[in-house]
């Protein structure tokens, strides 16, 4: 659980700052940052999987943008992967579920 607070106070600090950011490609350099170190701690620094399932283009070639945004807004109940909705806006969902399918950036 303090794990858990931690993560929500990181990316609550980068909401704010994230809010004070105009510029779209800083909101993507930010959201990058956010999926390597805060998804990451699941799902592995490279995404090929840990305690979360593996987020590499081949794992996800099946499923649709939209169902993996809804993932990242909402969770999945009874396992770990936590909601990020009010986080991450639902534009921000789509963005990492995006890049996630053809690659994410380093
Ligand atoms: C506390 C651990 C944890 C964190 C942090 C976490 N996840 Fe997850 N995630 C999981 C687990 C566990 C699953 C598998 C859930 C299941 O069994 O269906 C999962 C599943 C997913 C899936 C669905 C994969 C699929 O093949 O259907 C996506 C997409 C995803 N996570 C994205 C993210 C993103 C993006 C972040 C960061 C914003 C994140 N996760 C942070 C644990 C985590």
């Amino acid at each position: 659980m303090a794990r858990r607070l931690e993560i929500a106070l990181a990316v609550g600090i980068v909401s704010l700052m994230a809010a004070g950011a105009s510029q779209a490609g800083d909101r993507a350099a930010e959201l990058t940052a956010l999926v390597r170190e805060d998804c990451g701690s699941c799902h592995g620094m490279t995404l090929k999987g840990g305690l979360g399932a593996p987020l590499l283009p081949a794992d996800l070639a099946e499923k649709d943008a939209s169902s993996l945004a809804a993932i990242i807004l909402d969770g999945v109940p009874g396992t770990p992967m936590p909601p990020w909705r009010g986080l991450v806006s639902e534009a921000d969902a789509r963005w990492i579920a995006e890049h996630l399918k053809q690659g994410f950036p380093q």
